[in-house]
């Protein structure tokens, strides 16, 4: 669409100039194949960006939690509050740094960076961009609609997006993100002291508490 539009201004400018018939004709082809090209190449990357975030979010989060849900279950809430983070992984078979270098061997890129972000943030280094926000609240407004939440790749910047929705599924996320009863209140206390300014807490059962967000550049 954009790629018909910028031929068309150029045609345009052209009649306006004095340049020969033949001369208009070869700079036309020549925009219109480097608009392709361009077009082409970032249709690709976004494509590429998919299935990478895909992938990273598999070795990610899966691993993450089931390291968190064993914690929890043999230590308690308390003493499980730094594996709702990278530390997790650091436990298990790859840690985050180690999933991020060989999917930039894999894949050639020049970085990647598995992260998350939410509305209601715990740690403020997860700080959401504007586009995320956006993105967290059409979630929102699809969950109250009942739709299905799909991840979404994009191009912000001189960066390549990819971000999945992270729902509380189950009651063990509330014993640190949840309200009243549902909040363990000996880890609470040992939260605040580590997030003096938390937001993430009374969320209940389904809700979504933020997204996975992969940021890649080529
Ligand atoms: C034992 C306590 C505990 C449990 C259980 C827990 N979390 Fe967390 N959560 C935390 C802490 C602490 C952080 C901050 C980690 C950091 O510094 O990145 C956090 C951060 C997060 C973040 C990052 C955004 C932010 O606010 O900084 C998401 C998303 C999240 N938790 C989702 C979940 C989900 C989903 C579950 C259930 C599968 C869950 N958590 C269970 C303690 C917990």
């Amino acid at each position: 669409m954009s790629q018909n539009v910028n031929i068309i201004i150029v045609m345009r400018i052209l009649e306006k100039t004095n340049v020969s018939k033949k001369a208009k004709i070869i700079i036309i082809i020549f925009f219109a194949m480097a608009s392709t090209l361009f077009c082409g190449s970032d249709e690709e990357k976004i494509n590429l960006t998919e299935e990478i975030s895909k992938k990273a979010t598999k070795m990610y989060a899966p691993p993450m939690v089931k390291t968190l849900f064993a914690k929890v279950k043999e230590a308690g809430y308390k003493d499980s509050v730094q594996f709702c983070s990278e530390y997790a992984l650091e436990h298990t078979a790859q840690s985050i740094a180690q999933i991020e270098e060989n999917m930039k061997k894999e894949y050639k890129i020049s970085s990647i960076k598995i992260g998350r972000t939410s509305l209601k943030l715990r740690n403020p280094q997860n700080m959401a961009t504007e586009k995320q926000k956006e993105i967290l609240k059409e979630w929102e407004i699809a969950q109250k609609n009942k739709q299905e939440l799909k991840p979404v790749y994009f191009k912000e910047g001189d960066f390549y997006f990819g971000m999945a929705p992270i729902v509380i599924n189950s009651p063990v996320c509330l014993g640190c993100h949840g309200g009243g009863e549902a909040r363990d209140k000996e880890a609470y206390e040992k939260i605040k002291s580590i997030y003096s300014d938390d937001k993430a807490v009374d969320y209940n059962l389904n809700d979504i508490r933020g997204a996975i967000v992969v940021k890649i550049a080529y």
